[in-house]
């Protein structure tokens, strides 16, 4: 990689007008956890080259958007199905959780069913091919792990309908879809409020993330799909990010990725992107070869769910066309008991 002396000076300056001090509460879960360094366990055909797969949505049928989404229904319902095998009312209870919880997640399962079976009608009302599941690695260890990794999962399936209903060509769909939608929000409101005690949205909006951006997050947990399903709306899992768990607003952060899906021939080229419910923000790293970059503070935005994404403009609004990794979705969680909230609502 190229090393420049006066590119280095020049940040260096730009580094030296930020100090933050890291408060230690505000811990990011990376949902990705064990992060894998291979992009995807997805095998598709136009994923084995950065020129082969298109960014340009425009030719998509309304069966792979509705496939994409069954898609992504799937791989909830084999999470819950799993963990709800796995954890036992017994080991929630260990995990200092009322049966009530359990009872709410087994409920959540059954409503996941219930999208599956919506979207299968539809797609053969419009005599479709149909997607079938795939197997999937989720790797959540404990009760714990399980209602992290379900809060971000719901978190992201509100950002993938958010994003996917410009896609729809009929408008008929869009009620069945945004009311799926909709549920999708209650259900992460739901986990982040009353099971974590935690922030019950970001901010005033979702985060809309393309089909390729979504389907990135997704592979992480999905080990190989029938070679029969037909196409859906994604075609792309870019590269990963590597964020460590350590990660946190204000933080100087050593992130990870690879760059081989980019013309740029150094990070001076490439910035940092947090896609945040209040807009985009951008850092650059803090030289030319060290992957390193000072994290947004929470006053600046880095609040609630936040997806990094490593991108080659600042000047474009953050597209399938300017990413070169990511997305990693960070949750910096904020306090629904926070006393002076508390103190709003007096009993
Ligand atoms: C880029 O790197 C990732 C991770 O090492 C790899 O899975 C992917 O196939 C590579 N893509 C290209 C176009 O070489
Ligand atoms: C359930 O347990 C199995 C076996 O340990 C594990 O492979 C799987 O990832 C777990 N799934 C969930 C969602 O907890
Ligand atoms: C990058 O960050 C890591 C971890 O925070 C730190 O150990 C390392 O010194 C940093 N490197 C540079 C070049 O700043
Ligand atoms: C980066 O920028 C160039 C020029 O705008 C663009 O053609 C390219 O597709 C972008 N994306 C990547 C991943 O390099
Ligand atoms: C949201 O962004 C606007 C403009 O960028 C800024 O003025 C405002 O303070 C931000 N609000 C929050 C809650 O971060
Ligand atoms: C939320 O507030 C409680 C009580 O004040 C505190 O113990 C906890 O650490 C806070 N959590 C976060 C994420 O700020």
């Amino acid at each position: 990689m190229m090393k420049s002396a006066l590119f280095l000076s020049a940040l260096a300056f730009f580094s030296s007008t930020k100090a933050y001090t890291i408060p230690q509460s505000k811990r990011t879960i990376d949902i990705v956890g064990k992060s894998r360094n291979s992009a995807s366990h997805y095998s598709s055909s136009s994923s084995s080259s950065s020129s082969s797969y298109s960014s340009d949505y425009s030719s998509i049928t309304d069966a792979e958007v509705l496939n994409y989404a069954l898609t992504l229904e799937h791989l909830e319902v084999a999470f819950y199905t799993q963990g709800l095998a796995n954890f036992s009312a017994d080991a929630f209870a260990a995990a200092g959780f009322a049966a009530a919880v359990r009872a709410n997640y087994d409920e959540i399962l059954s409503h996941e069913e219930t999208h599956i079976t919506l979207l299968q009608s539809v797609l053969e009302e419009m005599g479709a091919d149909i997607v079938q599941e795939c197997t999937y690695d989720f790797g959540s260890v404990d009760v714990a792990s399980f209602i992290a990794m379900s809060a971000a999962f719901e978190t992201v399936g509100a950002s993938a309908y958010s994003g996917a209903s410009e896609l729809l060509s009929d408008r008929e769909l869009l009620p069945a879809a945004s009311s799926i939608l909709s549920t999708e929000a209650r259900q992460s409101t739901w986990i982040q409020s009353t099971v974590q005690h935690l922030n019950p949205w970001s901010g005033a909006f979702e985060v809309p993330l393309t089909p390729n951006q979504i389907f990135t997050i997704a592979s992480n947990f999905i080990v190989t799909c029938p070679s029969s399903n037909p196409p859906i709306a994604a075609t792309h899992a870019f590269p990963p990010i590597g964020i460590p768990t350590t990660a946190a607003p204000g933080a100087s952060v050593q992130l990870s990725f690879n760059l081989n899906e980019t013309s740029a021939s150094d990070l001076s080229e490439l910035f940092v992107a947090f896609l945040t419910s209040n807009g985009t923000i951008f850092e650059q790293f803090s030289s030319s070869d060290s992957y390193n970059v000072t994290f947004p503070t929470q006053e600046e935005g880095l609040l609630g769910t936040v997806f990094v994404l490593i991108v080659n403009s600042t000047t474009e609004a953050v597209t399938d066309a300017t990413t070169v990794a990511g997305p990693t979705p960070l949750m910096f969680p904020f306090n629904a008991t926070d006393p002076q909230i508390e103190a709003l609502f007096p009993n």
